[in-house]
């Protein structure tokens, strides 16, 4: 797969969000170190705090086909500066990544910004601390 076919698969997951509240809908998809792809969507809730974030929902498919290593994970919104992850979400991704894992944040246009995991979440916590 190309970068092309990860920004579609990724305006895909997007497009099924579930966002009557917040009307933000974002899509992510993992690329894991075997190559393969799970993607997931923010699910919202009338109990506002339920809600799930993309990323929860795209690494409990990667979780449940298996895998444990996040090579590389597009975060899409529909707005230009592209899918940020929340603080939460970084500290998710971190569980799954390396250092060098790339998080690729996207608009439906493309990737507006691309940071590894050390940047995007610098001197951080993680499973081997414990
Ligand atoms: N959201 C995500 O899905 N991922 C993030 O990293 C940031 C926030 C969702 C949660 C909520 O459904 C909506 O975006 C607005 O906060």
């Amino acid at each position: 797969m190309h970068e092309d076919s990860y920004i579609s698969a990724t305006k895909k997951a997007m497009s099924k969000a579930y966002v009557p509240y917040s009307k933000y809908p974002v899509g992510v998809l993992i690329i894991t170190d075997k190559g393969n792809t799970y993607s997931g969507c923010n699910v919202e809730n009338a109990s506002y705090p339920l809600g799930n974030c993309a990323e929860a929902s795209a690494i409990a498919s990667m979780v449940m086909g298996g895998e444990r290593k996040i090579k590389t994970i597009y975060v899409m919104t529909k707005n230009d500066e592209g899918g940020i992850p929340c603080g939460g979400c970084r500290q998710r991704i971190r569980e799954f990544s390396d250092e060098d894992t790339e998080i690729m944040m996207c608009s439906p246009d493309g990737v507006k910004t691309q940071l590894n995991l050390a940047e995007l979440l610098p001197n951080s916590f993680g499973p081997e601390h414990l």
